[in-house]
């Protein structure tokens, strides 16, 4: 597969709207899910939080009003400026630091630097070499510090390969995981990494984490089905059901998303 583009082309030029893309009942029911997953899980105390791949700053936003302390860094200088004025905004500058970083190399942090890692949004799908990444992030977190990532899910991948009546590159998919991300103009699509449930949390346990939890993203079809979500009671019931059943890993296939929370071993 040609490599073409980078992540930080593509978010580079759609900063400006990411927050406007992922403005539905969908996605708000999506974020939902994660706060739900993840908020009993963060430290107690006050602590440092890396938010990497932080876009935005939607969940460096939610991590300080939750009582800690951020770094939102992103690979994407104009997805930082947003985040920055957005911080700006809420009045949270003193809370949250907004930095360039690749997740790749973490060269801006000290070892042992934060008590929780937060990779919402994949990027440890769109990294060259996950098992490096994972690496840095181990170097990064104090011994027991929590980590959280999404990343894109292979088995939600095959509808996709069907559609495009492309069985050769379906058994390679399967194999390898490796796709493009397919934005519109080809000179930005970049390399992504679809794991499977088993192969994120062997590579994290590779890497000296224990894995507490992992989730579907979500389980239940409600891209398909947004309209439901517009009654704020239906919306709350589908949240409901979307939580008490996103453990099970029977259901995980037609999730586009999954996420792990995992310590790291002291
Ligand atoms: C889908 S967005 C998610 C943004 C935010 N975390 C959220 O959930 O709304 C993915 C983000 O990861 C960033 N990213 C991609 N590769 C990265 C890397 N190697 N290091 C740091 N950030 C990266 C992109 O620039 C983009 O802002």
């Amino acid at each position: 597969m040609p490599r073409r583009g980078t992540p930080q082309k593509y978010y580079d030029r759609i900063a400006h709207r990411y927050d406007s893309m992922y403005d539905s009942r969908y996605w708000d029911l999506y974020r939902r899910v994660t706060w739900e997953h993840t908020r009993p899980l963060l430290p107690r105390e006050r602590s440092r939080i890396l938010d990497i791949g932080g876009g935005t700053g939607i969940w460096a936003l939610k991590l300080a009003r939750a009582g800690h302390d951020v770094v939102c860094a992103d690979i994407s200088h104009q997805m930082v400026d947003q985040a920055r004025a957005r911080v700006e905004e809420a009045g949270l500058a003193g809370r949250v630091t907004c930095i360039h970083s690749d997740l790749q190399d973490l060269k801006e942090f000290a070892d042992r630097e934060f008590g929780a890692v937060w990779a919402q949004g994949d990027p440890l799908s769109y990294v060259a070499d996950p098992g490096e990444a994972l690496k840095q992030v181990a170097r990064v977190l104090r011994p027991g510090g929590l980590f959280v990532a999404s990343v894109d899910n292979r088995f939600a991948g095959i509808g996709h390969f069907l559609e495009r009546k492309d069985v050769a590159g379906l058994e390679q998919f399967l194999k390898t995981g490796q796709d493009e991300w397919l934005a519109e103009r080809p000179e930005e699509r970049f390399p992504v990494t679809f794991f499977t449930p088993d192969g994120l949390e062997t590579l994290l346990r590779r890497r000296g984490f224990e894995v507490i939890s992992t989730i579907g993203k979500t389980v239940l079809p409600l891209r398909k089905h947004e309209a439901l979500l517009e009654d704020p009671q239906e919306f709350r019931r589908l949240l409901d059901l979307e939580t008490s059943l996103n453990r099970e890993r029977a259901l995980w296939g037609g999730a586009g998303h999954l996420e792990t929370a995992a310590r790291l071993g002291g």
